[in-house]
C-alpha cells in the first residue's frame, strides 16, 4: 500500500516536471518583438524597383548596344570584383569554364572568350548573362542592377583579339 502510495506521488512529481518544462508560459515571459509592433525600417532608396519588374528592366537595358558606362579602370576594377562574387565560380578566373563549380556542369560553363559570345553586343552579353542557357532564373535574380554592366565590362576583356569584331 505504501509503494502504491509512493508510486503515484512519483508519477504526479514526474507529470507536474514534464508539464513545466514542456508548457508555452515561460516562452511567453521573455522581452519579444510581436508582429507590426514596431514599425519597419526605411529601406534604401531603389531597394524595389519601381518602374517596372526586374526583367522588364532588364528587357530595356538590353536593348543597348553599348556599355552605358564609362571605361574606366574603377568600373573595369569593378567589374572584376563582382565577377568573382557571381561567375568565378563555375566560369573561372580566366573566363574558360574551368571554374571549380563549373566542373561539375554538363555540359560545362561556356568559355567566356568564345567568338559567339564576342560577335554580341554589350545588351546582348547583359541578356546572355542574366538569362542565357544555364542561368535563369538564378542570375537574374541575383546579380544587383548595379552590378551587371560593370561585369559586362570585364567579360568583355576575356575575349581574345581575334574574336572581336574591328
Ligand atoms: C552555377 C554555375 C554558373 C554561374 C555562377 C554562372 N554561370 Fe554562366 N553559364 C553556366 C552554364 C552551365 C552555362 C551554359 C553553357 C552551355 O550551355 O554550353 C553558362 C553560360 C553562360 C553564357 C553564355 C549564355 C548563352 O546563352 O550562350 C554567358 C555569357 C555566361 N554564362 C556568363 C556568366 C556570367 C557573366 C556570370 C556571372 C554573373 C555567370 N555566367 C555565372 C554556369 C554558370
Amino acid at each position: 500500500m505504501r509503494s502504491a502510495n509512493l508510486t503515484v506521488k512519483m508519477i504526479a512529481v514526474c507529470i507536474l516536471a514534464l508539464s513545466c518544462v514542456s508548457c508555452g508560459p515561460r516562452m511567453n515571459i521573455q522581452p519579444s518583438v510581436q508582429p507590426f509592433e514596431k514599425q519597419m525600417p526605411v529601406m534604401p532608396s531603389k531597394s524595389t524597383p519601381t518602374t517596372g519588374s526586374f526583367k522588364i528592366i532588364a528587357k530595356q537595358q538590353a536593348k543597348l548596344t553599348s556599355n552605358p558606362l564609362p571605361k574606366t579602370k574603377t568600373n573595369l576594377r569593378n567589374g572584376e570584383i563582382y565577377y568573382g562574387y557571381y561567375c568565378l565560380m563555375c566560369h573561372g578566373a580566366k573566363g574558360d569554364g574551368n571554374g571549380p563549380v563549373g566542373e561539375s556542369y554538363v555540359p560545362k560553363p561556356a568559355d567566356l572568350s568564345s567568338p559567339n559570345l564576342a560577335r554580341l553586343n554589350d545588351g546582348q552579353l547583359y541578356w546572355k548573362m542574366l538569362y542565357g542557357v544555364g542561368h535563369a532564373p538564378v542570375m537574374e535574380q541575383t546579380v544587383l542592377l548595379e552590378h551587371r554592366w560593370p561585369l559586362v565590362m570585364y567579360v568583355r576583356t576575356f575575349a581574345k583579339p581575334k574574336n572581336v569584331n574591328p
